[in-house]
């Protein structure tokens, strides 16, 4: 089901991470992960990170979500998803996913693979429920608490929407300003 029928509303937007997005984006990884990245992490990844692409999910013009890959040839890295506790199981993961997707296979993505904590069951069964499927484990992969990760890879992209309207971020230009402007 689409993230507009579940949220009943279509004011959901999906669109590129901005420098911008970056004071919401941290607050909204320490809520959600118990290892987030720095700030710095992912201003880096849309600064200097070619590879590296981030959609916002905002409704209302609030951050509700987010999702990274890194397009490394023909193959994209999913780096990282997570939806606002308070906005969670209403299809924005869902929706999420599917514009990933769909902006991967129209840039030539032909297999996508990531990892998951194995504890994590609500992120399987969503990965699951795009053909991703289990195939190794990271024995101890997570340093918190040497939680194993679990390795998943899909890898067809049968019944994709193929987009070519990838949302590329302008970072530099951006950045550039920023520092001009002290
Ligand atoms: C995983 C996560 C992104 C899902 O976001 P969401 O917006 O709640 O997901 P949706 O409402 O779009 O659900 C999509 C599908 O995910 C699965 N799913 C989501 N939450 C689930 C839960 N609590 N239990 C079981 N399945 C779940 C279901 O397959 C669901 O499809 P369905 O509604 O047809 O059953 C969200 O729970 C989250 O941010 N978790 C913390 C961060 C995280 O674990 N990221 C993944 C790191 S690898």
């Amino acid at each position: 089901m689409s993230a507009d029928k579940k949220t009943n509303s279509t004011d959901l937007i999906i669109e590129a991470m901005t420098l911008a997005d970056l004071d919401e984006i941290s607050e909204l990884e320490n809520m959600v992960f118990t290892t987030p990245w720095p700030r710095g992490a992912f201003e880096g990844e849309l600064t200097t990170n070619a590879l590296a692409r981030y959609l916002v999910a905002r409704l209302n013009k609030k951050i509700v979500g987010y999702i990274g890959i890194w397009l490394i040839f023909n193959e994209g890295h999913i780096t990282n998803i997570a939806v606002h506790p308070d906005y969670r199981r209403r299809g924005i993961g869902d929706t999420l996913l599917q514009r990933l997707l769909s902006n991967a296979k129209g840039c030539s993505i032909e297999s996508l693979t990531l990892e998951v904590r194995r504890s994590n069951l609500a992120a399987q069964k969503l990965y699951e429920k795009y053909g991703f499927i289990f195939t190794s484990v990271r024995p101890g992969y997570y340093t918190d608490n040497k939680e194993d990760a679990l390795i998943y890879w899909k890898q067809e992209m049968d019944g994709i929407e193929p987009t070519d309207d990838w949302i590329v971020y302008e970072g530099e230009e951006e950045a550039e300003e920023e520092e001009q402007n002290g």
